[in-house]
């Protein structure tokens, strides 16, 4: 059973527009788990430009689940994770002018200061994933870091064209395929939507999805709720 995470970004991005109160990204949290999301995922940028710390210690206290917290290997984030104790730890790469989460990180251009990152959080009991490009080296650098889990950047599959579509697909399922030979545990999302999701949920391997976009572009015309389960559904989940 693929599990799924809802990020909930989007419904902070939007209260930042008037710099208000509402919508507040804690109720969607709280919405989503009721729909049966299996976990929250929220990315606190060095910008804050969605999620605020504020967030992220209330939706910590309330989620019921697991809460997955995104963000970049940076000291700040570094001891935000340490104090928020999140359940799992996502690494992305983050760049100011990025729109969204571009490409994966490149493991082999960290820095030496990720290995002290990775021991502490998994010694405050914190899984640690990687967001990764379906790439063998990133995989093989991953396993060598001792991450628990590698979530497969899907973007280049969501993104295909109807002729590259099944290369893209396969690429997915080779490296899920090398991350569970490592040891790792497979996690999959970005730009998975209810038409390109259920290929992907069908990859054996792969134990869990992120999606954000399309489940929070959808509630805003038949609500969070029917949104989430409308996506477990295309999961096979219902
Ligand atoms: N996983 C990661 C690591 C991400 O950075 C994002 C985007 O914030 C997602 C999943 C969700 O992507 P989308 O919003 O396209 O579903």
């Amino acid at each position: 059973m693929v599990r799924l995470g809802v990020n909930i970004d989007h419904v902070a991005t939007v209260r930042q527009a008037r710099r208000t109160v509402e919508p507040d990204p804690l109720s969607a949290a709280v919405v989503a788990e009721m729909a049966g999301a299996d976990q929250i995922t929220i990315h606190l940028r060095e910008d804050r430009r969605h999620i605020q710390n504020r967030d992220a210690r209330l939706i910590r206290e309330v989620v019921k689940t697991a809460l997955n917290l995104e963000m970049a290997a940076t000291p700040e984030m570094h001891e935000i994770a340490l104090a928020l104790h999140p359940d799992s730890v996502t690494l992305v790469p983050e760049k100011r002018e990025e729109v969204t989460t571009e490409g994966g990180l490149d493991l082999k251009s960290v820095g030496p200061g990720i290995g002290d990152l990775i021991v502490t959080l998994k010694d405050a009991g914190i899984k640690l994933c990687a967001f990764l490009d379906p790439d063998l080296e990133q995989i093989k650098e991953a396993a060598h870091l001792k991450f628990q889990a590698v979530e497969i950047h899907t973007g280049q599959y969501a993104n295909a064209t109807a002729a590259t579509r099944e290369s893209e697909l396969e690429k997915i399922k080779e490296t899920a395929s090398a991350i569970r030979h490592f040891g790792m545990a497979a996690h999959a999302g970005h730009g998975l939507d209810y038409h390109n999701v259920t290929a992907v949920a069908q990859v054996p391997e792969i134990e869990e999805l992120n999606i954000g976009h399309a489940i929070i572009a959808r509630a805003l015309f038949i609500g969070l709720e029917q949104a989430v389960r409308d996506m477990l559904k295309q999961m096979g989940r219902l």
